[in-house]
């Protein structure tokens, strides 16, 4: 599956061009920020569950891949930036503005963000209603209030819910991609919530006790910056014991939340494998 992710986003990233020439750090920090990808954890979600439904129109759910993968790239390179958490490395290298200044990365997550809508409006070709429906739900969980720029704009505010903070920053996307999943292989998105909800909180809290527990070298980014920017986790919240707890709690029923569905047998294999990669966090050292 992953080789069928990379050559999607290849394929998908930079694909209508009406000029010749374009300015090339640019184009080169884009590239930089999206190869060679992390975990590509929601594309594989993605297509693990339109595979489960069925995947009848394979170059939708391609395309509804690719696209998501762009917008969590973005949400990285603008998350990096020093007006958001100031990391310095990502993905075991120098985040993008730190490689290429800040103004680039500002432009490289700003096209990543558009080129993934304009992906999805050219999958439109193979069905029109399919598409609509991923670029309202891409958009819904992306933006604001729902999504990403709300879960950012949090941090802006005194008194943080933490419950609604993951839900928007991270959950979302993970909604997005049970959900894009369902939508691709013309499924109906509804039940696919809470199983992208209940992985989605999950990853969250496991990647804040990352923040506390790992390192630079084995998380391949800065730890420690929830400390260091004063952001509210679930450690803080819970305490360490608490947050191993509570992690387990959500995933606890995650399974059971898998809609039937003809490959409801493999897609809870895949969920349980991600669970239990959370799931590894002993005091010492987390390896992501
Ligand atoms: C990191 O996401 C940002 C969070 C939402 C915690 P990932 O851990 O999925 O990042 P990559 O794509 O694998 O680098
Ligand atoms: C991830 O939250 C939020 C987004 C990228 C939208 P974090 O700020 O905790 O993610 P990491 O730890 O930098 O990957
Ligand atoms: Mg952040
Ligand atoms: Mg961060
Ligand atoms: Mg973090």
């Amino acid at each position: 599956m992953i080789s069928r992710i990379e050559e999607a986003i290849q394929k998908n990233l930079c694909s209508s061009s009406i000029v010749d020439k374009f300015p090339e750090s640019l184009r080169s920090a884009i590239e930089y920020s999206v190869f060679p990808g992390g975990a590509r954890i929601r594309p594989t979600i993605l297509m693990s569950v339109a595979k489960a439904c069925d995947d009848d129109i394979p170059d939708i759910t391609d395309a509804a891949a690719s696209a998501l993968e762009m917008i969590h790239c973005a949400s990285l390179v603008h998350d990096d930036l020093p007006c958001f958490d100031n990391g310095d490395t990502r993905r075991g290298k120098p985040t993008v503005h730190k490689a290429y200044g800040e103004n680039t990365a500002v432009l490289a997550g700003d096209s990543l963000i558009i080129n993934a809508f304009s992906c999805l409006a050219l999958a439109s070709r193979h069905s029109h209603s399919r598409v609509a429906n991923l670029t309202l739900c891409l958009s819904k969980f992306s933006g604001f209030p729902n999504g990403i720029c709300a879960g950012q704009g949090w941090e802006n505010e005194l008194n943080i819910d933490l419950k609604s903070y993951h839900m928007s920053k991270t959950g979302a996307l993970f909604i997005a991609a049970t959900q894009m999943g369902a939508i691709s292989a013309g499924h109906d998105p509804d039940p696919w919530f809470e199983l992208g909800a209940r992985i989605g909180e999950a990853f969250q809290v496991a990647d804040d006790l990352i923040d506390v527990l790992s390192d630079d070298k084995n998380s391949g980014k800065s730890v420690g910056q929830d400390e260091k920017n004063n952001r509210p986790n679930a450690i803080r919240e819970f305490g360490l014991e608490g947050a191993k707890r509570h992690l387990q709690d959500i995933l606890a029923g995650a399974i059971s939340s898998i809609p039937s569905c003809p490959g409801e047998g493999e897609l809870a294999q895949l969920v349980k494998m991600q669970a239990a990669k959370m799931m590894e966090i002993n005091e010492s050292k987390i390896i992501v």
